[in-house]
């Protein structure tokens, strides 16, 4: 059976659609891709149906990767659907589990919890009031996060 992960922000249009373009390039690289299934959603409704914000695109464009991603809302029954949620920051943390119950927080990560890097910060800090900077620092985020998951789905799903 496929492994199933869920890439959750706020709007599900800057962090969340990179962090799912930027995991199944990852999964593509390593001959995975047949072995997980991955979408990404929004704790809110304010993007739904609109592709993901234009700097979103453009880094992920600049290192070879388009999504066809259209924004939607988390909803309850995700958690039935996934079985790894994960989550960009710590409010989107609280959010989650407020819409899919407290009974599923046990599959609720933050993502950066894989970032293997030496960070005390587990933070993929928003960055939807920034610039190409803070886009370009979210993929950077995503990437390392993206390795240190496959590595730990390695190990824990024999893949
Ligand atoms: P995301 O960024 O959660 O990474 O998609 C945001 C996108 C939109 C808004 C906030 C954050 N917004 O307030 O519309």
């Amino acid at each position: 059976m496929k492994i199933k992960i869920l890439f959750v922000c706020l709007g599900n249009i800057c962090r969340s659609p990179m962090a799912e373009a930027v995991f199944k390039e990852e999964l593509r690289k390593n001959g995975l891709e047949e072995k997980v299934d991955c979408d990404s959603a929004g704790t809110a409704g304010y993007h739904i149906g609109s592709s993901p914000d234009k700097r979103t695109l453009q880094v992920l464009a600049e290192h070879g990767i388009s999504t066809p991603h259209l924004a939607r809302k988390l909803e309850k029954a995700d958690a039935n659907r996934f079985d790894y949620v994960m989550v960009m920051d710590e409010s989107n943390y609280s959010d989650t589990v407020s819409l899919i119950g407290i009974q599923h927080s046990s599959k609720v990560f933050l993502f950066r919890e894989f970032d293997q890097a030496d960070s005390i910060d587990l933070e993929v800090p928003d960055p939807y009031h920034g610039t190409m900077k803070d886009f370009n620092f979210v993929y950077e985020l995503c990437l390392k996060s993206s390795q240190g998951l496959i590595r730990y789905l390695r190990v824990n799903h024999s893949m």
